[in-house]
């Protein structure tokens, strides 16, 4: 009886920084499934844009990428921090899609209906054949509208920023608090007004809001959630 109960497409959207790669990735890890982490696409598109010098204000030519490029997501080569290996045409570009430029210019490509077309395919595709854990900003209402649960993350922009600032420091990097911030707030704008799948719960999505909760109190209410 029990097994059969267990969702099986399960669809975790939320702003910015929301904690839903953590719990993503943990709630996958408890349940043998894969977890699919979608923004990690629209990052690899925004940075090979930028690495060959393309205007990313240039839709066309970004979208004429966005249908070429062959993104792989494999498991972890190296044990320097990563969840998996980001490969853009074979190279490994795990670390370059989480560096400032990259995050300053994402919301802006990921506005490009021809970008979104090509990527939502793949990861309906992925995501259809079951035994998954998507995280993202429109898998419960544009990729995959048939997810069996859609989790929320939502917390505020002070606390998100704070745990992005945090996560930066532990990994030994340099952060601003107030830069990152003011990045989180402008991406929030640009995803949640833009034309195609902008970034909201979808209505049958249970909304989480994490502002006064540790990650291990998230992960313990999403697993009453799928058990
Ligand atoms: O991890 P973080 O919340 O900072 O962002 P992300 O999930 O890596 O996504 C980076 C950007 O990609 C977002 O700000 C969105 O603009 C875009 N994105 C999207 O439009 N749709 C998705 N399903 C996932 C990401």
């Amino acid at each position: 009886m029990t097994s059969n109960h267990i969702p099986s497409i399960i669809a975790i959207d939320g702003p910015a920084a929301s904690g839903k790669s953590t719990i993503g990735s943990r709630l996958a890890e408890a349940l043998g499934y894969l977890f699919f982490d979608t923004g990690i696409m629209y990052r690899a598109i925004t940075w090979l844009a930028l690495n060959r010098g393309i205007d990313v204000h240039n839709a066309s030519a970004v979208t004429a990428l966005a249908e070429e490029a062959q993104i792989d997501i494999v498991p972890a080569s190296k044990a320097d921090g990563r969840a998996c290996d980001v490969l853009l045409n074979g190279q490994d570009i795990t670390w370059e899609i989480r560096g400032r430029r990259v995050d300053t210019n994402v919301s802006l490509v990921s506005t490009y209906p021809g970008v979104r077309k090509a990527l939502s395919q793949q990861q309906r595709r992925i995501g259809q054949r079951g035994r998954i854990v998507m995280v993202g900003r429109d898998i419960g209402t544009v990729v995959l509208p048939n997810a069996d649960l859609k989790i929320y993350l939502d917390a505020s922009a002070a606390e998100r920023a704070k745990r992005r600032h945090d996560e930066i420091m532990a990994r030994g990097g340099k952060a601003n608090y107030d830069e990152i911030l003011k990045r989180v707030v402008e991406r929030d704008r640009i995803d949640s007004t833009r034309d195609v799948a902008p970034l909201r719960a979808a209505p049958d999505a249970v909304v989480l809001d994490s502002d006064q909760l540790t990650a291990d109190e998230v992960f313990e209410k999403v697993l009453a959630l799928v058990k």
